[in-house]
């Protein structure tokens, strides 16, 4: 992609609105606009993002045995008084009337929907256990949007729902979101950690939230230091496999939110206890039968009984992991995205737009990067050197490789890396053969 080109409306200043970094520099690098209070437009650059983390989220959930499907963001509020949500939900729903004087609302969340999916087409117990998915808008009506994305009104959610015959069985469905979610989060280059959750008004009984330390979050936490040691990406667990000796290794390490701790008996000597701050990034539930009992939701059994589905739920916060991304990894100059989840593998910085041998190496280096499968941001315009460096930190992808005057007379590039900020000339191939070793 040609920056002469793209629409990255970047800002020089710091818009005063915005009060933790990565609200800052999601509107700095021209990845969101506000439309109205906590209700956001996602540019190009920031979509581009959106779009890795969804494809990360779906990876995991498909590897897991959850299925996707898409249900709609308008639903009816027959459904909601079915399971007596309705009235109970509050504020925070959006409720609208259509042309019929019918009573809809904007989905804050899909126990109810899926539930009548389930009821309307999954009739014998052959057919369980079934975990189905969908990434789509939610719209809650929060009392103090704020922060940008991380606490918005309308926000893009992955939520998964599953359908167990037993609590067994159900169990395994919960083990198995448990480790999806924990590799999700890490493949996007975050330490989250499973910590023991109210249950609030989704209700049930079983529940963690997934939380990423980082002094802005919303959330009091306690857990053990030890937690900064873990790595699951190193972990060969399985999906298939029995995961419950697994999950018991992975909370036997003390992790609690405000909600859970208590002071008085918790099992972590002080000195190791951590007390900090957290983002929450996702959240599973427990259900049992709070949604197929009331909404009628039946099996057929073996012997023709009729069985009531434990249910549980999951819910990723995939718009508002873009910013707990930008919060875990950035500097002053700007965002320093982890390669997994970057908008382009790298940025190409021509120094000299308007110098002749300057701008056709540049562009024949373009055209090779393009050619090797390598997304890259070329910045051919006519702007000063300092300008462009300045964009290419702020907008921080993994690589800059920057093609000067001085540079092309040895015959050679500057490649730099977003993260260690190291930079190192070297010959337009072996910048190729740097970066395709490192995608
Ligand atoms: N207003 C919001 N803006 C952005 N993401 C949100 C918002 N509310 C919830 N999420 C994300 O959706 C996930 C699943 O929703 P859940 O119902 O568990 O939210 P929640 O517990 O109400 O969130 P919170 O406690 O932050 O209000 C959350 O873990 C969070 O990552
Ligand atoms: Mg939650």
């Amino acid at each position: 992609m040609r920056l002469s080109t793209y629409f990255l409306p970047l800002l020089r200043e710091n818009p005063a609105e915005a009060q933790i970094v990565s609200h800052r520099l999601m509107l700095r690098a021209g990845m969101i606009r506000q439309s109205s209070a906590g209700i956001y437009s996602w540019l190009p650059l920031g979509l581009r993002v959106l779009h890795n983390i969804e494809a990360i989220v779906r990876a995991e959930q498909d590897a897991a045995g959850a299925q996707e499907l898409l249900m709609p963001t308008i639903q009816p509020a027959e459904l909601w008084r079915e399971s007596g949500r309705y009235d109970d939900y509050g504020e925070e729903m959006l409720r609208i009337r259509d042309r019929h004087d019918r009573d809809m609302l904007y989905g804050p969340t899909n126990e109810e929907l899926i539930t009548d999916i389930f009821r309307q087409n999954i009739k014998s117990y052959r057919d369980l256990p079934k975990n189905l998915y969908h990434i789509q808008w939610k719209f809650r009506d929060e009392v103090r949007p704020r922060f940008g994305v991380m606490r918005g009104r309308e926000f893009l959610m992955k939520d998964a729902y599953s359908f167990d015959l037993d609590l067994a069985s159900a169990r395994r469905s919960y083990n198995k979101m448990f480790l999806a979610y924990l590799r999700t989060f890490a493949r996007m280059g975050l330490k989250s950690i499973p910590m023991r959750a109210d249950t609030g008004p989704i209700g049930g009984d079983l529940s963690h939230e997934f939380i990423v330390l980082a002094d802005t979050g919303e959330s009091q936490v306690y857990c053990d230091k030890a937690w900064l040691e873990t790595d699951i990406l190193a972990s060969t667990v399985d999906y298939d496999d029995d995961l419950q000796p697994f999950f018991d290794q992975w909370t036997r390490l003390y992790a609690a939110t405000e909600e859970k701790h208590d002071a008085a008996n918790c099992s972590v000597p002080a000195d190791r206890l951590l007390a900090a701050r957290g983002i929450e990034v996702g959240q599973i539930f427990f259900l049992g039968t709070k949604y197929s009992k009331p909404m009628n939701a039946v099996v057929a059994g073996p012997n023709g009984e009729q069985i009531v589905p434990e249910m549980g739920c999951y819910g990723i916060g995939v718009s508002r992991l873009v910013a707990a991304i930008i919060e875990a990894s950035h500097d002053d100059a700007g965002i320093i995205w982890p390669k997994s989840v970057a908008p382009f593998d790298a940025g190409l910085v021509n120094l000299r737009a308007g110098d002749a041998a300057c701008t056709d190496a540049s562009d024949a280096l373009y055209q090779t990067l393009r050619n090797a499968g390598i997304d890259t941001l070329y910045d051919d315009r006519a702007e000063s050197a300092g300008a462009k460096f300045a964009a290419m930190d702020l907008i921080g992808l993994p690589w800059q490789i920057v093609v000067g005057p001085r540079g092309l007379q040895k015959g050679v590039v500057e490649v730099k890396n977003r993260r260690t900020g190291q930079r190192e000339d070297m010959t337009a191939e072996t910048a190729l053969n740097r970066l395709r070793a490192a995608s």
